[in-house]
């Protein structure tokens, strides 16, 4: 499978994003907590570079048991990114719409190898 260098490992600090070309089309590759995740920098609603966007935890409403709202709080446990034209938001874990399972961002596999980081296309 063709690989493309994304950068030498310890190059690209945590929380960084890294833009590289596959032909006429660019991936954000994104390190978050010591991971690396790879999607295409083309957001599904009306092509927003959506890796360029801000990264936060998924905000969640706490409901009584009568299901009054108690606020919002973030959820630690799942980061989204934010595409910064209108706001979608995908999970980083899988690149998927945080409300519709069918919107996703086109995923790609980042390995690390003899000290340089690929992402596989
Ligand atoms: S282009 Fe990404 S939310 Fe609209």
């Amino acid at each position: 499978m063709p690989e493309i260098l994304v950068c030498q490992v310890g190059e690209l600090a945590d929380g960084a994003v890294r833009i590289v070309k596959n032909n006429n089309q660019d991936i954000g590759v994104i390190r978050h907590d010591g991971a690396w995740y790879a999607y295409r920098n083309f957001c599904p609603h009306q092509g927003g570079p959506a890796c360029e966007g801000v990264r936060m935890p998924a905000a969640v409403e706490l409901l009584s048991e009568g299901g009054v709202t108690r606020g919002l709080h973030y959820d630690e446990s799942e980061m989204h990114i934010v595409c910064p034209w209108h706001g979608y938001e995908f999970r980083l874990s899988d690149g998927v719409h945080a409300r519709d399972e069918h919107v996703r961002l086109k995923k790609y596999e980042v390995v690390e190898r003899d000290g340089s980081v690929y992402v596989l296309v």
